[in-house]
């Protein structure tokens, strides 16, 4: 499957966020074994939201495995200006390469550089974020991000409204445009965010904070496909 086919398929993407960092290699090889294919990367740089967690190093090291195990690499630039960033991330080997909304003042250049760069756009908005907002770059975009927590930090609880704001956002992308979702995703949230037209599932916490990895995924994809 390419990296398109593999984000038009309901999908549970691993965050590595909440991974265990001394052993990253092993620890994203425990999901591809249970059938992750997309691995989400948060990137933050301590402006847009407070925290500095990883960058392009850690997409090159990790490259080579998800790509020889038939995956991909999503990568979440929560930083400003996200446009200063693109080529660096292409390079390390990123596949797909999402820039927040509220992040830069030129969204269309940035998306237009993550596509010129082979690498699939998307783009996120914040819970406060309307969905309008989107609706002028549907054509520039691969996928639509809808968060459902602010961003930041792993580990926060699920923003109820999300479940509408998804509704929402499926009607105005209509019905082939993959919806992502990303913060507080569980088994107990997992299904009504698939319900309202979610596609792809972002847990980090979820799984990686779970005494078995492997199974906490195959749960939540079994939440997710029952649906
Ligand atoms: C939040 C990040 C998420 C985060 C989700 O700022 O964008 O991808 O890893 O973590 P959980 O699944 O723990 O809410
Ligand atoms: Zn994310």
């Amino acid at each position: 499957m390419d990296r398109s086919q593999l984000i038009r398929t309901k999908r549970v993407e691993p965050s590595i966020l909440s991974a265990d960092y001394a052993r990253l290699g092993e620890q994203v090889a425990t999901v591809m074994d249970a059938g992750a294919r997309v691995i989400h990367v948060d990137v933050m740089d301590g402006h847009f939201v407070p925290p500095i967690t990883i960058g392009p190093v850690i997409v090159e090291a990790i490259r080579d495995q998800v790509h020889e195990a038939g995956g991909m690499l999503d990568c979440h630039l929560m930083v400003e200006c996200p446009e200063r960033q693109v080529e660096q991330f292409v390079q390390a080997g990123a596949d797909s390469i999402t820039a927040q909304l509220e992040a830069t003042s030129d969204v269309s250049h940035t998306l237009e550089m993550i596509r010129d760069g082979g690498c699939l756009a998307g783009l996120a908005i914040n819970p406060e974020t309307a969905v309008e907002e989107v609706s002028e770059l549907l054509a520039m975009v691969d996928f639509v991000l809808c968060m459902s927590v602010n961003p930041g930090w792993g580990g926060q609880a699920f923003i109820e409204s999300s479940i509408d704001k998804v509704g929402h956002l499926r009607e105005l992308v209509g019905a082939d445009l993959p919806i992502q979702v990303d913060g507080g995703i569980s088994t107990a949230t997992a299904g009504a965010a698939a319900q309202a037209g979610a596609t792809l599932f972002v847990a980090g916490s979820h799984i990686f904070g779970a005494e078995d990895p492997a199974v906490a995924y195959r749960e939540l994809v079994a939440a997710v496909d029952a649906e």
